[in-house]
């Protein structure tokens, strides 16, 4: 395989290339999407994950995967409390680490995480309000620059429905937030919770997961630097 060229380097250089998902607001899907991107991921490298979170549901994703007998699944980095030095950890072991971000709890941990990261990906529901709710989020990026000027960040819409216009309001917020938008969404499909309950990713469900499997390879081509 080929590695466009930022990649390659970051391989030779033995530096991860490091992508945080973080939301401080709960329930717009930074676990999904962790989940099926650190999954997607393992088709093009090594793949660690790190579970930011103190719930530790990652734990019991991973271990349910494992038991696939031809799953890819990401080595999950969760044994120390403190997320950061799991992310230090991962760091030296893959091509690719991706962070489950924790909410709001844990603002201050969130911010050192974005430190360490090239990139961080923003889940946001398609609604002018959890835009807005956003803007805490992207307020901690602009913070994490002055130590990590190199830090890329992008928002992606979760949860679309397949016909409904963005409206003018989601329009002219996200243009205020200053932060771009991939041109893929996240739509909103059942495959995506059946996938956690039958603990696997929607790599793992055949022509069931085909859509929501595209969809998460196309959001890597977008964040995969080339
Ligand atoms: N694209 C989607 N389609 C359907 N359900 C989704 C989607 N994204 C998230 N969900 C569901 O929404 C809920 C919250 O998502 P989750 O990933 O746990 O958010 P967070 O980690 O930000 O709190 C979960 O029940 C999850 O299964
Ligand atoms: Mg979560």
């Amino acid at each position: 395989m080929t590695w466009p060229p930022s990649i390659a380097n970051a391989m030779a250089n033995n530096k991860a290339f490091t992508l945080a998902v973080a939301n401080l607001k709960g329930g717009c899907g930074k676990t999904t999407i962790s989940t099926n991107i650190s999954a997607g991921l393992t088709q093009r490298g090594r793949v660690g994950l790190v579970d930011a979170d103190p719930q530790g549901a990652l734990k019991h994703w991973v271990d349910w995967g494992s038991k696939e007998a031809d799953a890819q699944v990401p080595v999950l980095y969760s044994d120390h409390t403190d997320p950061v030095q799991n992310l230090k950890l991962a760091q030296p072991n893959h091509d690719f680490v991706v962070v489950d971000c924790p909410p709001s709890l844990d603002m201050a941990i969130t911010c050192q995480l974005m430190i360490e990261c090239d990139f961080v990906l923003i889940p946001v529901l398609p609604s002018p309000l959890d835009l807005w709710a956003s803007t805490q989020t992207i307020d901690m990026i602009e913070r994490a620059r002055k130590t990590n000027p190199k830090l890329k960040a992008a928002l992606v819409l979760n949860q679309t429905e397949p016909r409904s216009a963005m409206s003018r309001a989601m329009q002219t917020t996200i243009e205020r937030l200053g932060v771009p938008v991939l041109t893929t969404s996240v739509r909103r499909r059942a495959v995506y919770r059946n996938a956690v309950v039958e603990g696997v990713s929607v790599f793992q469900l055949g022509a069931r997961g085909r859509s929501a499997a595209d969809e998460i390879n196309q959001i890597l081509n977008e964040v995969i630097p080339s």
